[in-house]
């Protein structure tokens, strides 16, 4: 099959057009500076990425609020920005878009997904904790609907911010259980108040971020959602509701709509065990096969929507790529993990010297590695999921010091490197604050 589909030019809704159907997906760096604000080590690693390929480069999720960080040493806008900060973002836009990629900001809300170290009790639709063992999360604290209202225009600020730096656009995270999903997720949303009960009320929250966001940037601007298919879980947002809400969007008219899946309780978004078993009337073939988890779910959606969608979540083979746009209508695709170990993977991919990013497969293994694959016991499982990101932490934190990735780091070292890191970081910036 010709894989010569990948290298072509999407045109979004409002006149943007990207280079090629590869984006690099979300991935949080941590490599803020004490003041929340981008450092000189995240625009290297974004120099890094520039030449990767990748027709779009989406930055990490950028929070709106410091006391909600999804980790320590994230960027966040939580305000207009001051000089310095203004100037801190254009630095790192410029260094994203340095040799022709597109640079979308990814924008959040961590929601109850805050870990307790950040802040015991952080804000959430309803007060239900993560099911998750142990105290690494709090029981959070419900919004008010002045808090509510207050976030969505936060997400509006934060969007200005980026387009004033120079960004070409901003992704809406509301996947993989944070704030704007959890609102969305009738397990951690029980609200009687027009924010909660019926999917309409549910979405509301998501629908008046992107309208303000869309009002304050302007029709030219681009606007994208990052949302779950499903959450995987028995009485979780499910893929029936996914359809509607892609409905609204469309409706709301948001540029692109990428399908992921997952939370915290249920990490499908990296083929992870979650602490439930998975509702298995949600599955789909590909969610259960190996590469592309979500693919079936966007093909389906692509049925009810023209609005373009990407999909991510286990993509590394150019055919299963190139067929999930000329069969499936998928107007790009994701990549994370592979463009953390090779910055070149993409561009060799799109040159045909590449027809598989597979040669990393020990190290996409590592996730599940640290304590076997299927670990009977929830507090196994929950550090499997963490060991399975902070491998990839370290390695930016590598590549932000101008130092070569390092392919034999074990996955329970990285643990506990990087636990440490995070919380030096977090002091250090508690102490600065002061
Ligand atoms: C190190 C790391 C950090 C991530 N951070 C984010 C993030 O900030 N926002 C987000 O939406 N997804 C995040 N993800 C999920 C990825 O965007 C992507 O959905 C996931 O890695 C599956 O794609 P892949 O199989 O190509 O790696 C992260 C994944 C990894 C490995």
């Amino acid at each position: 099959m010709s894989t010569n589909i990948l290298s072509t030019t999407l045109t979004l809704p409002n006149g943007q057009q990207i280079p090629n159907r590869i984006a690099k997906a979300a991935m949080t760096e941590g490599l803020a500076d004490l003041r929340a604000y981008p450092s000189p080590e995240l625009n290297r690693l974004y120099k890094h990425w520039a030449g990767s390929g990748c027709g779009v480069l989406i930055t990490g999720n950028v929070q709106v609020d410091r006391l909600h960080l999804e980790r320590p040493g994230n960027v966040v806008i939580d305000c207009e920005p001051d000089a310095q900060m203004h100037a801190a973002l254009a630095a790192w836009a410029t260094a994203a878009k340095a040799e022709g990629a597109k640079t979308w900001m990814q924008i959040s809300h961590a929601g109850r997904q805050t870990q307790a170290v950040v802040n015991p009790h952080p804000k959430a639709p309803s007060a239900i904790a993560l099911g998750l063992p142990g105290k690494t999360f709090g029981v959070p604290v419900a919004l008010t609907e002045a808090e509510i209202f207050d976030l969505i225009e936060r997400f509006a600020v934060a969007s200005l911010a980026a387009k004033n730096a120079d960004f070409d656009g901003v992704q809406i995270h509301a996947a993989h259980g944070y704030l704007l999903s959890s609102f969305l997720n009738p397990r951690a949303n029980i609200r009687a108040d027009q924010w909660g009960g019926s999917l309409e009320n549910r979405a509301r929250m998501l629908l008046a971020v992107v309208d303000a966001v869309r009002a304050k940037t302007g029709a030219d601007f681009t606007v994208t959602v990052k949302l779950n298919s499903a959450d995987f879980q028995q009485g979780g947002f499910s893929f029936a509701e996914c359809k509607q809400v892609v409905k609204w969007l469309e409706k709301h008219r948001v540029d692109l709509i990428e399908i992921s899946g997952g939370n915290y309780e249920q990490a499908r978004m990296m083929d992870m065990d979650g602490m439930d078993a998975p509702d298995m009337g949600e599955l789909r073939p590909s969610t259960v096969a190996r590469e592309a988890y979500f693919a079936d779910f966007a093909a389906e959606l692509r049925e009810v929507v023209t609005v373009p969608l990407m999909v991510t979540g286990g993509f590394r083979s150019a055919t299963a790529m190139a067929r999930a746009i000329s069969d499936d209508g998928i107007s790009m695709i994701g990549i994370g993990r592979p463009l953390c170990v090779d910055q070149h993977c993409i561009a060799e991919l799109l040159a045909g010297g590449r027809p598989v990013l597979g040669q990393y497969e020990k190290v996409l293994r590592l996730g599940p590695g640290v304590f076997g694959p299927h670990s009977r016991f929830n507090i196994f499982k929950m550090l499997n999921g963490f060991g399975a990101t902070y491998w990839f932490y370290q390695q930016f934190r590598r590549i932000g010091a101008g130092q070569p990735i390092d392919m034999k780091l074990g996955v329970f070292s990285a643990l506990i490197m990087e636990t440490l890191a995070q919380i030096k970081w977090l002091r250090a910036a508690k102490k600065a604050a002061n």
